[in-house]
């Protein structure tokens, strides 16, 4: 019988819970056993663990977060790569690991693929920036929340003729910002792939209140470069704590427009809550496909999302660089600012 490892690792995104149950259903069909580790690879490194079936995977398709726990810990930072993982996985017979993750997860497991571990990574992240897959599960989500928030601080910002600066999640890209400003019609976008300088976003908001408008909104990924040159804080892990560039916009755009600003940085509601349908389907069916090629021996690899259909890619290309916005769309929507 396969015995099939299971991960989630990086920063949670709603649709862990459904890849989860999709990769234990289909594995179990399949006739394999499943081993759920806790907190990333952190449970395979101390053998924290539980058993998977049909039964434990019930009832948490549309809940938020992950039932094993996810951390940001790396074999090769916090062990020794492959070594520091075998006694566990030795012990339970593990044949495959299936690591649910995104860019910095896929380049370890892919680390860990070249020193001969079995493994199959399936993508996921709010951020959206993994190539070789055309949407990651959590990123729908995520936009959805960030829509409606904007939205809702769209009628109080006209009601107060204020300028409001909503700051997104995306790390170094800006895939959130361009969807969720796009689809609700912020008056400025900025985000780190296209530069644009606070004077001109000024600029565009002075011009928009002499017409008559006299409010805007300005969405800001968290990316985007902040006038103040700050050093980023760092979690417990190493990872850099983006966060807060909105805060040091608010008081240039102020000055340069004159009109008062409030800043709303949105943060983890991105990330918790349920899915939207879209996530759900999505992350069902590259953890059905993730468990397919884990039983099948298809190792090495990576489950994504490519037009209509899923496929499995190397894991190596997975995580050699980061996926930004396309130009054009940001032109689209430029069309819509002031
Ligand atoms: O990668 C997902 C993400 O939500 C980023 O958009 C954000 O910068 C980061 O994780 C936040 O991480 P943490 O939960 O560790 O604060």
């Amino acid at each position: 019988m396969t015995v099939i490892g299971l991960i989630t690792a990086g920063g949670d995104c709603p649709g862990l819970n459904a890849a989860i149950r999709a990769v234990t259903t289909r594995a179990v069909e399949a006739g394999a056993g499943v081993v759920g580790f806790r907190d990333g690879w952190t449970g395979v490194m101390t053998n924290d663990f539980v058993l998977l079936d049909r039964d434990a995977v019930r009832g948490i398709l549309a809940r938020g977060g992950t039932i094993l726990g996810t951390s940001r810990s790396d074999p090769y930072v916090h062990g020794s790569g492959v070594a520091s993982l075998t006694p566990t996985l030795d012990e339970h017979g593990v044949d495959v690991v299936v690591v649910v993750g995104g860019d910095g997860t896929l380049r370890s497991a892919a680390r860990l693929a070249d020193e001969g571990l079995a493994v199959v990574g399936v993508p996921k992240t709010i951020d959206n920036d993994i190539p070789t897959t055309d949407v990651t599960f959590g990123f729908d989500t995520a936009v959805q929340i960030a829509s409606d928030a904007i939205d809702r601080l769209t009628t109080t910002a006209e009601a107060h003729n204020r300028v409001m600066i909503v700051e997104v999640m995306g790390r170094t890209q800006g895939w959130i910002a361009l969807y969720a400003g796009l689809s609700a019609g912020a008056d400025v976008i900025l985000i780190p792939e296209v530069p644009m300088s606070l004077d001109e976003a000024a600029h565009v908001i002075a011009e928009r209140h002499a017409a008559g408008h006299h409010y805007s909104v300005v969405v800001v990924a968290e990316g985007f470069p902040s006038p103040d040159a700050t050093e980023l804080a760092r979690d417990a892990f190493g990872f850099e704590r983006l966060g807060g560039v909105a805060y040091s916009i608010a008081p240039v755009l102020e000055r340069l427009t004159g009109f008062e600003t409030r800043v709303t940085v949105l943060g983890h509601l991105q990330r918790g809550g349920t899915p939207t349908a879209f996530d759900r389907v999505l992350a069902t069916r590259l953890g059905a496909a993730a468990g397919d090629a884990a039983v099948t021996g298809n190792t090495g690899v990576m489950v994504a999302a490519r037009g209509t259909d899923i496929v499995t890619v190397p894991l190596s290309e997975a995580g050699a660089a980061i996926r930004g916005v396309d130009p054009a769309l940001y032109d689209i929507a430029r069309s819509f600012f002031g």
